[in-house]
């Protein structure tokens, strides 16, 4: 796929994607004003600071500052280049990118992420056409039929053979004119032990490619047909598959996760190949790894209950402590199911009857059944709740385990509405007091830092600790407000939202006396946006075609931090109008002067003082401000260029 992707085209993407549509792929967006809220995808927080707006095409994080136009929001999630990003949207509006402009030195540096890509869709052909058209993949089609797979199923997922054999898919990339040392890099094949060449990774398996969900395939699973070890061999990770961000089969399951609003989670390909065959296509599969956080929270932008199944006790304890700890990450709270709130995600522990795993289970008793045991599934607390009590008994020795083992798990819970719910529920299952408990659970908050060690050690991390850590970490807008005087920022805003004032800012030269050096050189970077304009664009920058300026001015941008700042000031709305922001200026020149007359009483007052050190000081600030002052001065030679 070409990475070259020229000016026209960039224009042609700009203007055929919306970003409110892009976003809210991953995102659930909630409109609010002119604009649409979410959680952010780059932090975790509860409480929605990720701002949309469709008329500038831009987005603001006011939680952790994040921010940009569509490219800049691709680049970011899927941590790829500008270029990346471009071809991206190019291919789903189907804009066509010439390939004939490639040099040859830009065809060499086409990027290894995109040779990665390009491989394992050849890969991904190759282990189809076996298994579908080639005598040996006979056997293959046998086994999957024997466990009940479909061809409709075979196609959907694009599951494929690899045969038996030490060089077939390496003699295919061969007659392809595929370098070997790039297709080693997919992971698919290995150097021999003695260097002198390469074999197959995947030799007589069933392959289930992995796509992520821009339907590019990222690695692949394998499983053998017989009782060989392993049974499940996987990709190596590489620079286009980080297992514990994929999930398998979200490129398929998103759609129906966003209509349902849930999404089952499972652990083994044929759970989920189970699942969509029956009809339950929000699923998705974790790749021989635990959940993770990144799981979570990729998941968060389709569905806000997420159904986690389990085919047994132990897997499912083991997966629901796991998650308390990566919730609390998430911040997301635990919610008793009558106070769940849209913003929080409704997480449930289903655990099957001893002897089955989702694949079996759902074709012995249907999906009726299946999803009517899913409904019942208990929450997180509940579930653990349940195996606590079943594993200590009522006995007196019994109860005080229970309560020592959920005391630490109540402590957790952040809302404090379902988390003396939760300790009602328990006081009464157990019969215990209900004061007593919440006594003991009071003792693990208020121990706080002190707990953290051995609540980390069991996974759990005090709601208390966390915030702090969050503290250090996220910046708050707050933090943007530290950020030059008030008047300053919203003189950027102005330059930002209402492009007609430039002119004024720059014969004014406004921007010499700002105190904020970061703001300052945002000016500038706007300033030179517009000198470097067509007559014809410039005069195009209207209040109608503000998303074109914005986005471009956002472009021109390299800075992480400038382009953040620019995104938050561009992205509220301030109805400016001309004399508006003449008094704007006027104000911010005036508190200049108020700054004069303020030095000069200074200095006066020093010199009655015979304070020659502080004397020294304001003269040199005098001195500042006099250079300033020459510089504000209209320039009359200077051609100025609007
Ligand atoms: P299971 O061992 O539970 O197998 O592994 P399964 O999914 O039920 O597979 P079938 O029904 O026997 O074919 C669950 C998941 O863990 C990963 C795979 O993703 C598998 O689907 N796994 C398992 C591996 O990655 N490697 C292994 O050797 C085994
Ligand atoms: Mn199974």
């Amino acid at each position: 796929m070409a990475l070259f992707i020229p000016e026209n085209k960039i224009l042609e993407i700009k203007n055929t994607a919306d970003i409110v549509s892009i976003i809210s792929e991953t995102v659930l967006l909630k409109k609010a004003g002119a604009n649409y809220v979410g959680l952010c995808p780059f932090h975790s927080e509860k409480t929605p600071s990720f701002t949309v707006s469709p008329d500038k095409q831009i987005f603001h994080c006011f939680g952790c500052g994040a921010g940009g136009n569509i490219f800049s929001f691709l680049m970011k999630q899927n941590a790829i280049s500008f270029a990346e990003a471009a071809g991206m949207l190019a291919k789903r509006y189907g804009i066509e990118i010439p390939h004939q402009g490639m040099s040859p030195g830009r065809k060499r540096r086409i990027s290894e992420r995109e040779n990665l890509f390009d491989i394992n869709q050849k890969a991904l052909a190759f282990f189809q056409h076996v298994l579908v058209e080639d005598l040996r993949g006979k056997k293959a089609l046998e086994y999957l039929t024997k466990r009940g797979i479909v061809n409709e199923t075979i196609q959907r997922f694009n599951i494929g053979y690899a045969p038996e054999g030490w060089g077939n898919l390496k003699n295919y990339f061969q007659k392809k004119k595929v370098s070997l040392t790039l297709v080693e890099k997919s992971g698919l094949i290995s150097p021999n032990k003695n260097q002198s060449g390469f074999y197959d990774r995947f030799r007589d398996r069933i392959i289930f490619p992995i796509i992520d969900v821009n339907m590019r395939v990222i690695g692949f699973g394998g499983r053998v047909m017989d009782n060989s070890q392993p049974k499940y061999l996987n990709s190596p990770e590489t620079s286009i598959y980080n297992k514990s961000r994929s999930l398998y089969g979200l490129n398929l399951a998103k759609q129906t996760c966003r209509a349902h609003k849930s999404v089952y989670i499972v652990e083994g390909y044929f759970d989920l190949l189970a699942l969509y065959q029956h009809g339950i296509q929000n699923v998705v599969a974790t790749l021989g790894t635990a959940l993770t956080s990144e799981h979570i929270h990729l998941l968060k932008g389709y569905a806000d209950k997420m159904i986690l199944v389990y085919d047994s006790d132990q897997a499912g304890i083991k997966a629901a402590q796991r998650c308390i700890d990566v919730f609390l990450k998430e911040h997301v709270n635990f919610k008793k199911e009558d106070v769940f709130k849209k913003e929080n995600v409704d997480t449930r522990i289903m655990v099957l009857p001893a002897g089955h795993d989702p694949d079996s289970y759902i074709f012995e008793f249907g999906a009726d059944v299946f999803i009517s045991a899913a409904e019942k599934a208990p929450g997180i607390i509940s579930f653990l709740m349940d195996t606590t009590i079943k594993k200590h008994g009522l006995s007196i020795e019994g109860k005080i385990h229970i309560i020592a083992d959920m005391k630490e798990i109540l402590a957790s819970i952040d809302d404090s509405v379902a988390r003396s719910l939760y300790i009602k529920e328990l006081s009464e299952r157990i019969q215990v007091d209900e004061n007593v408990v919440l006594e003991k659970v009071r003792e693990i908050s208020v121990q706080g830092t002190g707990v953290t060690a051995k609540a980390k050690s069991l996974s759990f991390v005090s709601t208390k600790d966390l915030k702090n850590v969050n503290n250090l970490k996220i910046p708050r807008e707050e933090d943007l407000q530290d950020r030059g005087s008030k008047l300053e920022r919203q003189i950027i805003a102005m330059m930002l939202q209402f492009p007609e004032i430039l002119f004024e800012i720059s014969i004014r030269r406004v921007l010499n006396h700002f105190e904020d050096n970061l703001l300052k050189s945002i000016g500038k970077i706007i300033l030179e946006y517009k000198e470097g304009l067509s007559e014809q664009s410039r005069a195009a920058i209207s209040k109608s075609q503000l998303d074109d300026y914005v986005c471009g001015i956002i472009n021109s941008i390299d800075d992480n931090e400038k382009r953040c700042i620019v995104t938050a000031l561009a992205i509220k709305e301030n109805p400016w109008d001309r004399s508006g922001c003449l008094k704007l200026i006027a104000q911010f020149e005036g508190g200049r002067n108020r700054l004069k007359d303020d030095l000069l009483n200074k200095i006066r007052a020093a010199e009655e003082d015979n304070d020659h050190e502080l004397l020294i000081k304001l003269l040199q600030e005098k001195q500042k401000l006099a250079v300033l002052n020459e510089k504000q001065k209209p320039a009359q030679k200077e051609r100025i260029n609007f």
